[in-house]
């Protein structure tokens, strides 16, 4: 397996704070899965768990482009779930990344999420 991109992302919760409570379902259906809608939605600040979710599919997405895909991936193709300690995974297809891992953070104002992909193919 051989790391072929990285990538971050910061997001200000404000934004995406703004953009669920004017589009509402519109966006979050748009950008997000059922799954991530249910995790966030559950959460006592949702604005927050949903940034973090989206800095972290953006990061995803800067860490594959520089692994030579070139398509735009779709968001919700993009799917960042916890496990029971509250560790986020990412899910993508196989001819994207074999491997990716995920890291993501929130302070106050700001969400950021870290990526590394890894692909055992060319
Ligand atoms: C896990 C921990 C490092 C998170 O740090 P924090 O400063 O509270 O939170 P941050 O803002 O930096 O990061 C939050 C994100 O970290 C991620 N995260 C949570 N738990 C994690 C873990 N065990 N490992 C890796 N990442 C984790 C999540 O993606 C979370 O965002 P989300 O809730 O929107 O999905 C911190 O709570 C900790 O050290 N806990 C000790 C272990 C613990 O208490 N575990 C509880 C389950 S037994």
């Amino acid at each position: 397996m051989k790391i072929t991109g990285v990538g971050t992302d910061l997001v200000k919760v404000a934004r995406i704070d703004g953009l669920l409570q004017r589009y509402g379902e519109r966006f979050m259906r748009k950008i997000f899965t059922d799954r991530e809608i249910r995790d966030c939605s559950n959460r006592p600040e949702p604005a927050v768990h949903f940034s973090g979710r989206f800095a972290a599919k953006e990061a995803v997405a800067k860490a594959a482009y520089q692994g030579g895909w070139l398509e735009v991936i779709p968001w919700r193709n993009i799917e960042i779930t916890t496990d029971e300690y509250g560790r986020p995974s990412v899910t993508i297809a196989p001819e994207v990344f074999s491997v990716c891992h995920i890291s993501i953070a929130h302070d106050g104002e700001y969400a950021q999420a870290f990526a590394v992909g890894e692909r055992d193919h060319d």
